[in-house]
């Protein structure tokens, strides 16, 4: 896929979203709500890789995730869309000096993880909403196909109906989905949902394990 295609059903195109993410990088990390800290503070607490695990944060932004699990990590592969959000990541990684985050262009299902390169944990927090249910789906598959142990998702999603007044996302940009789709969506790529935590009516934290080797994913090429 290129940079700049839009995807069909997308509510704005990978490149729109990285353009509206760039322009707000310098303040994404003082905007934040209560209910977002909360549920990175989830994915970072069930992540828990071991010193010689890879991670692969995807929608990484400005590394909440990627630059909390590096220290506990052998690697993070830490990736988005935006060069803008990923500059803050580098500066802050380079400022605490983790040596072990290496920021690079990622679209979910095309995370752009070297050839031969073990993935061990996958992680995401409050970006996949950005696409619709077809390519929240395929972007599991993507992450279930790197053969990953252990998938924490956080993000908006509703454990009941959705509310477009309330303040996690916006109806003009985000397309956020029922937890059911998402648990469905992993145990379709052969994963169990093991927990999942209700950070708010809206907002969600999804922790799925591998069943079996890995060695195969259902349906995955
Ligand atoms: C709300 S931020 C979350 C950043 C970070 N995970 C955090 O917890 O602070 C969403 C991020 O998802 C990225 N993003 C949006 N669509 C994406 C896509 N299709 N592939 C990869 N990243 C994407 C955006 O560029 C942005 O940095």
């Amino acid at each position: 896929m290129s940079r700049g295609s839009d995807v069909a059903g997308m509510k704005k195109s990978v490149e729109e979203h990285a353009e509206r993410f760039s322009e707000k990088a310098a303040e994404y990390d003082d905007s934040k709500s209560e209910e977002y800290h909360a549920c990175a503070s989830l994915v970072i607490d069930h992540a828990d890789p071991t010193p010689d695990d890879v991670v692969l944060d995807l929608g990484a932004g400005t590394g909440a995730i990627a630059l909390a699990l590096a220290p506990d990590a052998k690697r993070v592969l830490a990736r988005d869309i935006s060069e803008g959000m990923m500059d803050e990541g580098r500066r802050k990684a380079a400022a605490s000096g983790l040596s072990n985050v290496e920021f690079d262009y990622g679209e979910f299902r095309d995370p752009n993880v070297p050839a031969g390169q073990r993935v061990d944990v996958v992680t995401s927090n409050f970006a996949l909403h950005h696409l619709d249910d077809a390519g929240k789906r395929e972007a599991i598959r993507v992450m279930a196909g790197t053969g990953a142990r252990r998938i924490v998702l956080g993000d908006v999603a509703f454990f009941e109906s959705p509310d477009p007044s309330e303040p996690y996302y916006s109806p003009e940009v985000d397309d956020p989905a029922t937890v059911g789709t998402l648990v469905e969506a992993f145990t379709d790529v052969g994963f169990a949902v093991v927990d999942v935590e209700r950070v708010h009516d809206q907002v969600a934290v999804i922790v799925a394990e591998r069943i079996g080797s890995g060695d195969e994913v259902p349906g995955a090429e």
